[in-house]
Parts: structure tokens; C-alpha cells; sequence
């Protein structure tokens, strides 16, 4: 449970909010870098409450900047793509991707009224897929070195969901190891270890780039089935992939604190996708990136289904089931209504280093995972990872074994192990 002055703190996410400042200080996903195709139009954008405008230059290069011009508000969005920048339709000023005015050509010959101009403008860079944005002061960090950010573009799969609640409920959900056994369960699959065993120990250890969690299922005498999945500060996760020796990141970006982009970036180390897996991959989600199943049609649930299908009876994709979960806890969830228990565990951690993170920020130092120093910029170490573990071995140190595996640098730092 949370007092509702927490609660506020950790889901608020607007200019000036505690929370918001904390997100505002990591890169976050702004689009997915398909959605700005060179010589495209504009795109309007809202990230974190604020109303931007994303395009590229002549030169492909992105730029983000405030979406009502400087002169009298006119929406940049329908603007003209030239002359170095985005011209407003309105009265022609002339903005290149950094916010400077480089003309004001109603304005009298010789006038430099245009140099005391500055419009938003906000640093992107384009990864993964992804075009990504920092919205915080001063200079911003590193981008960090994620695998799937610097893997080649044939073994990375990007796309995007949009979610109707707080970015915070759909975070903390990645981070809850029993729903696995409940809500994505499939009836009558006996195969399932995840059903073998519903009460799972959760384990948290905490790391440089947030935290790993374990949980670990008896599922016979001797051995237990271990999963390892990743919680990476403030607002992504990393947890099972589809067998190709990678994970699935869900980064959930806050379009307002009542709405979320779920950016689901599928990575793998062995096999590059096809076309095929890239459709499977986006199951349930339309071309403008909504979901087919959604609150509005009540997420299409069959309670035919329910008794030999699916535990929700809203057919197989687990984004629908997640969503469903997620959104049903209100569009804010009031976390001073919850009763935890153990199985969560790792919320409460969770909630602990982003509480912690937002005191950092109000203090004036950078929270954890903020990179800057190229030296510590190396994350091979979000290891996502699931087997069977003989139950005399102890399941910490497990990721490793996949992960020296496949010949990657076992010199990772982790912070703690607390
Ligand atoms: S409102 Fe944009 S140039 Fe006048
Ligand atoms: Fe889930």
C-alpha cells in the first residue's frame, strides 16, 4: 500500500511533477522510428503530457520541439519540411531541429527579432527501432548500451501498444511472477511449470541497471524451475523471449498520466527475423497501434472460452490479458486501497528505488542508471533466462550460465546483492 502523497509522487508524470522529473531525466521512446519515414510528414506526438511535434530534416536527422509555434500557437505539426527546419503554415517563421527561429520573413528586412526567439526543443536519437527523446535539464546522459539498441536491425523486432491507464500499474505488472500462473494460463495445459506450482519464492537482487528478479518454482524434488527476468530503471522491463536467446523489453511511456505507449521491442541473439514473425509479433495490435481487443469492446472476453480455452477467455495474445489486467485497476490505480502480499514482492521493491530515485532528483543528484560515464556504459548483463536449477544449486549466479554461454564478457558489474 501507498499513501496517497506517494502514489501521486510515482504516477503524476507532467513538467514539474516529482515523477515526471524522474522519467524526464532517462531517454524515452518518442516513436517508433517507422512511423517517421524519411521525407515523411510531421508527426504530432504527446510524451509525458507535453504536445510535440517530431519530423525529420532534409537530412533525415529527427528533430522534437513544442508543437505550437512561438508566434501565435499555431500547431507545427502541419508545417512545411524545408530550408533546414519546419515552417509554420501560419506566417511562415522557420524553426530548425535545435528551436532556433531562422526566419521571420513577415517581419521587416533587418530585423533580428528572430535570434530572441527559442522554441522547445528536445535532443533525439534514433536505436533499435526506435526514435528516443530527453526531456530532462542540462546535459543529457548517455544513451545506454542496451543490446537490442546496438544488435544489427535484422535481429530486432520494435512495435507498440497503446494502454488506457497510468504507465506505473503496467510497469509494476512485469514484475509480479505469479500472474503467470493465473492470468496467461491456458486450461487443461498440463504441461505448464508455471501451473505446477503457483506459489513461487520471489527473489530481487539489486544491480546497476535496477533489479534482477527470480522466481522459483518446486516443481519436482530435486530441481526447481527458475525464471530471471530484468526490472531496468524507471519505466522498462525485461522478461522472456520467443527462443531465440534474446528477451522482450516493455518500456511503458507515458503519453499522460491516464494513458501509456506499451513500446515492445523483441531482441534476439541467434536467429534474425522474418516478415513472419514481425506480423505474429504485432498479433492484436492495429495499424495505428491501438489494440483490436480494448476496454471499449470488453476486450472481446468468451466465457465459453474461459472453461476450456483461455483463464480469461480473451484468446491467446498475452499483450490483450495484460491489458486487461492493467486497465481494470482504474485509469490511476489508488494503491492506498491495495492489500499487498508476498507474491508482490517486487513491486514493493520496485516502488522503494523509484521513491528513492524521485528523492535523488528533488536533491539534486541523478537517480540510478542515469549513464555517464562511458566506462560503465555496458548492460550485456540483462540476462533474461528460465530452467531447471538442481534444487541443491542456489539460483543466483543462474542468468550467468546462459550468459557466459553464448561468449559474452562475464566482466559485468553488479552492485549489490542485497
Ligand atoms: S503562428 Fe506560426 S508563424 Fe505565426
Ligand atoms: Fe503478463
Amino acid at each position: 500500500m501507498l499513501t496517497s502523497n506517494e502514489n501521486d509522487l510515482l504516477t503524476r508524470t507532467g513538467p514539474g511533477d516529482p515523477g515526471g522529473e524522474l522519467l524526464r531525466r532517462y531517454w524515452q521512446p518518442v516513436a517508433l522510428a517507422e512511423e517517421l519515414p524519411t521525407g515523411g510528414a510531421p508527426l504530432p506526438v504527446k510524451l509525458l503530457g507535453e504536445d510535440l511535434v517530431l519530423f525529420r530534416d532534409e537530412r533525415g536527422r529527427p528533430g522534437l520541439l513544442g508543437i505550437h509555434c512561438a508566434h501565435r500557437g499555431a500547431d507545427l505539426s502541419y508545417g512545411r519540411l524545408e530550408d533546414g527546419g519546419i515552417r509554420c503554415i501560419y506566417h511562415g517563421w522557420l524553426y530548425d531541429r535545435t528551436g532556433r527561429c531562422l526566419e521571420q520573413p513577415g517581419e521587416p528586412a533587418g530585423s533580428t527579432f528572430h535570434q530572441r526567439i527559442r522554441q522547445t526543443a528536445y535532443s533525439c536519437v534514433e536505436a533499435g527501432g526506435l526514435i528516443l527523446a530527453y526531456l530532462g535539464p542540462g546535459e543529457a546522459p548517455l544513451l545506454p548500451d542496451y543490446e537490442f539498441f546496438t544488435a544489427p536491425s535484422e535481429y530486432v523486432a520494435p512495435t507498440k501498444a497503446l494502454v488506457a491507464c497510468n504507465y506505473l500499474q503496467a510497469n509494476e505488472g512485469n514484475f509480479d511472477p505469479v500472474h503467470l500462473s493465473f492470468l496467461h494460463r491456458r486450461i487443461e495445459s498440463d504441461d505448464d511449470l508455471h501451473v505446477k506450482d503457483v506459489t513461487p519464492t520471489i527473489d530481487v537482487e539489486e544491480t546497476a541497471f535496477g533489479a534482477r528478479v527470480y522466481a522459483i518454482r518446486r516443481v519436482a524434488v530435486d530441481s526447481n524451475f527458475v525464471k530471471v527476468r530484468a526490472f531496468i530503471m524507471p519505466n522498462l522491463g525485461a522478461a522472456a523471449g520467443d527462443g531465440g536467446g534474446g528477451y522482450q523489453v516493455n518500456w511503458h511511456v507515458p503519453i499522460d498520466d491516464t494513458s501509456h505507449w506499451r513500446y515492445m521491442i523483441l531482441f534476439r541473439r541467434t536467429t534474425p527475423f522474418d516478415e513472419g514473425d514481425r506480423r505474429s509479433f504485432r498479433n492484436g495490435v492495429n495499424a495505428d497501434y491501438k489494440q483490436s481487443r480494448n476496454r471499449g469492446n470488453r476486450y472481446l472476453q468468451d466465457r465459453a472460452e474461459m472453461k476450456l480455452g483461455t483463464y480469461t477467455g480473451m484468446g491467446a495474445e498475452f499483450l490483450t490479458h495484460d491489458t486487461a489486467a492493467t486497465e481494470g485497476e482504474g485509469l490511476i490505480q489508488d494503491r492506498t486501497q491495495e492489500h499487498l502480499g508476498y507474491t508482490d514482492r517486487a513491486i514493493v521493491a520496485l516502488r522503494q528505488m523509484l521513491l528513492s530515485a524521485v528523492r535523488d532528483v528533488q536533491e539534486g543528484r541523478d537517480p540510478p542508471h542515469v549513464v555517464r560515464d562511458p566506462a560503465a556504459n555496458h548492460f550485456a548483463d540483462i540476462e533474461v533466462t528460465q530452467g531447471l536449477v538442481p534444487s541443491s544449486d542456489s539460483w543466483r549466479g543462474f542468468w550467468k550460465r546462459d550468459f557466459a554461454s553464448v561468449g559474452r564478457s562475464g566482466a559485468v558489474p553488479t552492485r549489490s546483492t542485497s
